[in-house]
């Protein structure tokens, strides 16, 4: 049987789409990319905004006309919107066959075993399944080159404004040891790039190891045979301690790149926010990492528009974007979520405001992030080869996570390459090999 897997939001989302994929995979399921061929559509869907929540349902809606080509294929709904709106989605689509929400993914594959006994499979002979010998990587990572280990799940925050302790449950550290299997699984496969990945990622602290904390677990992972290279994502700034800061600056495979969400510039939406932390606090806390690490680059994720929200609170993150020196930033407008503590305070930012507020952001942050890859014109990268782009040659990413496209000749995927910055157009740099 022939899966396509559709997966809305963020890094967890993939990630878990791909542990899913691995489930259904042990099932005789293959992965296609072809969904008017496939027998199966895996939709793995985002609540985080309301627009992100629209998409998954507005796709989720469509697939009554792919599901009325033959009633025998397969509609799996799981992750963040599915868990908020349940009831909602079986009821509006009674094409969907499955529904999982982001909470219960542990027990999908004993819900996907209830399905297809309720539900039998297409044989062999009916799938339209021709490659079913060669099994395509599943979700994630097309070329595997880089690969997703969750290490915790959920988080046990309360940002005003997020929905996501509310669809994805309180904190659940798994087990360092497993964490360790995983990693050295997914490098035997061929990954060269490793990203640890939690809501909160840097507050892991299993119950059974009491001196253990995620720098520990940095440096262990380190110690697996053949890592290339070590990622993380989402840290939260209150975690930024002094024995991160050292693990970042002593384990070689952990980039000099850290995507650190600060959401504001402004301490009063900060507060407002119960992001627990301030705009001093946070510089104070880059300082500390770039003295620790020089050069290492910085992104991060702004909202505009939250309750509330002044011109004064607004000039404030624009002031922040230039004084943290950030190298790119995810820019949101504010998206009142149901049932939040936001959703209870009076959404008074007006759309158009939002909207210019955004915009402003975005501007700031691309033309700065600009400026920071033409400065990298002229000098030497370690780049790590992730996709052939046929005649435009290979894309790849430097350690500070720059994108890179290198010329066709002369590289290989998933190898590490040494490259001369010769040009830089918008946040895109071109390299040649050295
Ligand atoms: N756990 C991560 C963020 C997860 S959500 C962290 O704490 O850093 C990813 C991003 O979506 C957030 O950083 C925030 O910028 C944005 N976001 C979350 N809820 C939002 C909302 N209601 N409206 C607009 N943006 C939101
Ligand atoms: Fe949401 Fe805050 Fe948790 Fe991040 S730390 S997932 S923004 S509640
Ligand atoms: Fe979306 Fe859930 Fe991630 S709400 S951003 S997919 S944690």
């Amino acid at each position: 049987m022939k899966l396509f897997t559709k997966t809305f939001g963020c890094q967890m989302n993939f990630a878990d789409s791909d542990e899913m994929g691995r489930a259904l995979k042990s099932r005789g399921f293959f992965a296609t990319e072809d969904q008017d061929g496939a027998d199966a559509v895996l939709v793995n869907t985002c609540t985080v905004r309301e627009l992100a929540e629209h998409k998954a349902m507005s796709y989720i809606g469509r697939l009554e006309e792919w599901k009325s080509v033959n009633p025998r294929r397969l509609v799996m709904v799981t992750g963040c919107a599915a868990e908020r709106t349940k009831e909602t989605i079986q009821r509006r689509f009674p094409h969907v066959d499955l529904v999982v929400g982001a909470i219960d993914i542990e027990h999908f594959p004993v819900r996907l075993d209830d399905l297809l006994a309720a539900k039998p499979p297409l044989s062999a002979e009916e799938s339209s399944a021709d490659e079913r010998l060669v099994p395509p990587p599943m979700a994630l990572g097309k070329s595997g080159v880089i690969q997703y280990v969750t290490i915790m799940r959920g988080c046990n925050y309360a940002c005003t404004y997020c929905i996501v302790p509310a669809v994805r449950g309180p904190e659940i550290y798994r087990p360092s040891g497993e964490i360790m299997v995983d990693i050295a699984a997914r490098v035997a496969e061929g990954a060269k790039e490793i990203w640890l990945l939690g809501q909160t990622v840097n507050s892991y602290r299993p119950a059974d190891r009491p001196d253990y904390d995620f720098s520990n677990l940095l440096r262990e992972a380190a110690a697996v045979p053949g890592l290339g290279r070590l990622r993380f994502t989402s840290p939260h700034p209150h975690y930024l301690t002094d024995k991160l800061v050292a693990a970042m600056r002593d384990v070689p495979q952990v980039c000099e790149h850290l995507h650190l969400p600060v959401q504001s510039g402004s301490d009063v939406m900060l507060k407002k926010m119960r992001r627990n932390y301030t705009r001093a606090s946070y510089l104070e806390g880059l300082k500390r990492l770039r003295a620790a690490v020089p050069g290492i680059a910085i992104t991060t994720d702004l909202i505009a528009g939250f309750p509330g929200e002044t011109d004064a609170d607004h000039a404030a993150t624009l002031s922040l974007i230039k004084e943290a020196g950030f190298a790119s930033a995810y820019c949101f407008k504010y998206s009142p979520r149901p049932g939040t503590p936001a959703a209870a305070m009076i959404d008074d930012v007006p759309q158009a405001v939002k909207e210019a507020r955004v915009n402003e952001l975005l501007e700031l942050s691309d033309n700065q992030g600009r400026d920071h890859a033409a400065a990298l014109i002229g000098t030497e990268q370690e780049v790590l080869v992730e996709e052939n782009k046929g005649e435009l040659g290979w894309r790849g990413k430097t350690r500070g996570a720059w994108q890179i496209r290198l010329p066709a000749e002369g590289v290989t995927l998933g190898q590490t390459v040494r490259a001369r910055v010769t040009s830089a157009y918008s946040r895109e740099l071109r390299g040649e090999l050295v």
